[in-house]
């Protein structure tokens, strides 16, 4: 059964404008604990979007298998990875019928992935289970108080609480996984033409215990 979520439909009509919707570089999340990223490690990107982060993660040695619902999303992908030199697997599929694998990933980098609260909690225990232990998961979304924001900036995310990240919730989702990091607050994106100015966010990283 899909995810009663934005339809891929939204999704190709952006990843299909030009330039990168969400910029080319990847999260600061990510850039922030480069030193958890080994060569030689096993990375699941899911909702990659146009790639950002999947390819630095292939740029850091890692073997990336990235997943979207997004067909034009993957071409920007394998496009931004063919441009900067770097291989990885795209797969198109919906996150909600995908046959996630078992402890098969080092890291797992799920970036603004928000769907309908029934699915998230189902979502974030796929992405633990697919962990290897040991593994990391890192987390990146907005706030409930981004709807404010949005009222004035361009700087993203879904326009229903439902879809926003209540901390508590995320806290919940990850339960049995060690909180490496878990930060919240209002910083100023400037990534691509959507994530722009002022956002509250929530990023975390996740270990999965050995
Ligand atoms: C806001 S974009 C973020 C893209 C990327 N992670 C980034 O930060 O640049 C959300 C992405 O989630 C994908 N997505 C949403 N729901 C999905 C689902 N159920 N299955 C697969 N992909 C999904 C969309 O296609 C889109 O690429």
């Amino acid at each position: 059964m899909s995810t009663p979520g934005i339809p891929k439909e939204f999704w190709n009509a952006r990843f299909s404008e030009q330039g990168y919707a969400y910029g080319d570089r990847a999260s600061r999340l990510l850039l922030g604990f480069r030193d958890l990223l080994k060569p030689g490690q096993r990375a699941l990107v899911p909702a990659c979007g146009e790639g950002r982060d999947a390819v630095f993660l292939a740029e850091c040695g890692l073997e990336v298998t990235a997943v979207d619902m997004s067909a034009a999303g993957l071409a920007k992908t394998a496009e931004l990875a063919a441009t900067r030199g770097v291989s990885l697997t795209c797969i198109e599929a919906d996150l909600s019928e995908w046959h996630w694998p078992e402890a098969e990933y080092d890291c797992i980098a799920a970036m603004f992935l928000h769907v309908p609260t029934a699915f998230r909690p189902v979502l974030h225990g796929k992405m633990l289970s697919a962990c290897k232990p040991g593994g990391h998961v890192f987390l990146e979304g907005f706030l409930p108080e981004q709807i404010d924001w949005q009222k004035s900036h361009n700087s993203g995310g879904p326009n229903t609480p439902d879809k926003l990240f209540a901390p508590d919730d995320i806290r919940a989702d990850f339960a049995g996984a060690e909180s490496v990091s878990f930060l919240t607050g209002t910083e100023t994106l400037s990534e691509g033409l959507y994530h722009n100015g002022p956002a509250a966010l929530l990023r975390a990283v996740f270990r999965k215990p050995e």
